[in-house]
């Protein structure tokens, strides 16, 4: 199973899903790979924001080493699952869509809910790491498809 997480600066929120989920996976023997990109470029290359660094740090999740990366049209034959983080990010990668096929990877990380954007607002970065949290024991709970 290899997932992709998914949002605009790649330096916030899929940063968490992907060091969350990945820690989580470890921690039950379940053999996938977990990674992350961003639909903006601006980060290319960055060390997640040290908000998310830290609210990771404070729960025992290590994230400092990941580095931004731009979500590019050959990551849907990449990855088996692609969940965004809110609608923009929703549409910004269904553009990017050749093989229709591939529509159904991508998938609202928490269903029908979004993970607002910390970015501008240092009080969100609590309440995101804990519905990422959450989110990512029931799709450890789920086999990977939460929607099962
Ligand atoms: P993220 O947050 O999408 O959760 O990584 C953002 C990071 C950077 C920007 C916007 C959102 N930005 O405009 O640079």
């Amino acid at each position: 199973m290899k997932i992709l997480m998914v949002c605009l600066g790649n330096i916030c929120r899929s940063p968490l899903a992907h060091g969350i989920l990945k820690q989580k996976a470890a921690d039950n023997q379940l053999n996938w790979v977990v990674e992350s990109a961003g639909t903006g470029d601006w980060h290319i290359g960055e060390a997640p924001d040290r908000r998310a660094i830290a609210i990771a740090k404070k729960y025992g999740v290590d994230i400092s080493g990941q580095r931004a990366r731009h979500f590019k049209p050959q990551f849907f034959s990449e990855y088996d699952l692609i969940f965004v983080m809110d609608r923009q990010n929703y549409a910004d990668v269904c553009a990017q869509v050749i093989d229709k096929e591939d529509l159904h990877k991508i998938k609202l990380f928490l269903g029908d809910d979004v993970v607002p954007d910390p970015y501008f607002d240092d009080s969100l970065f609590d309440p995101v790491f804990q519905m990422i949290d959450q989110r990512c024991a029931e799709v450890i709970a789920k086999g990977g498809n939460p929607t099962a």
